[in-house]
């Protein structure tokens, strides 16, 4: 399988970005990280990763009159990158759905938590008033409804006596930092195929807990 030309997209702090670029850097994730795109040009991520000598770019989402107009020029400049793959890193803008039948099965998504639970905003909230005890954060391909599409990996955090959103925000994101470069190890390593709207993750022969590619979930001790 050829290397992957990553866009990385976000729109904000950029910890899973940073997540992403230390795990290309050490060797645990064989892809090149071509671009950081982002929609907002206040996105704190962004002078991370120019700092980290990964070209940058802004798309700023008001100067198009549409979702498709915005769409297009992500895609002009995608294409003007050489990118052959997308990992959205808290992007928080809606795609349309050519763009994601463009980009189907060459794009995906973190989001926190244990998808098909609580998909959308305020997920912690949402987890504590459900009174869950376990919560976690999950990748998968991208589909064009919001935080659906085949399951690559999911890692599960317990949820405490005491937990605010905060708190278990926090304890979240640790595991998102664990998890993203592990499922794009596998992808990148041509060790995940869709097949029927799931994933068959081939994580034979690996090591669990290394990036590069254990099996696809992870269970974290907050303690461990
Ligand atoms: C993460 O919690 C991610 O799962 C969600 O948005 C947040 C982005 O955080 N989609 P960061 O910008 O990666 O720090």
């Amino acid at each position: 399988m050829a290397r992957l030309k990553l866009a990385i997209l976000i729109s904000g702090r950029g910890s899973n970005m940073q997540a992403l670029i230390a795990a290309c850097r050490r060797g645990a994730v064989d892809a090149e990280i071509a671009l950081v795109l982002s929609n907002r040009a206040d996105a704190a991520g962004l002078a991370f990763a120019a700092e980290s000598g990964i070209a940058t770019r802004i798309v700023p989402h008001g100067e198009y009159p549409d979702r498709a107009g915005f769409d297009q020029a992500l895609d002009q400049a995608l294409a003007g990158a050489g990118v052959d793959f997308i990992c959205l890193a808290g992007f928080m803008r809606l795609l349309t759905p050519e763009f994601t039948a463009r980009w189907r099965d060459r794009m995906i998504n973190i989001h926190p938590s244990l998808l098909p639970a609580f998909p959308g905003l305020h997920t912690h909230r949402r987890a504590l008033e459900a009174g869950v005890k376990l919560a976690g954060c999950t990748v998968h391909f991208v589909r064009f409804e919001t935080d659906t599409g085949p399951i690559i990996a999911q890692a599960a955090v317990p949820v405490l006596p005491g937990d605010d959103e905060e708190s278990l925000a926090a304890r979240v994101l640790a595991a998102e930092h664990r998890l993203y470069p592990l499922a794009l190890g596998l992808v990148a390593a041509g060790r995940v195929r869709v097949v029927e709207e799931r994933t068959v993750v081939d994580a034979a022969g690996v090591a669990p807990g290394d990036a590069s590619g254990a099996a696809a979930a992870l269970l974290i001790n907050p303690a461990g």
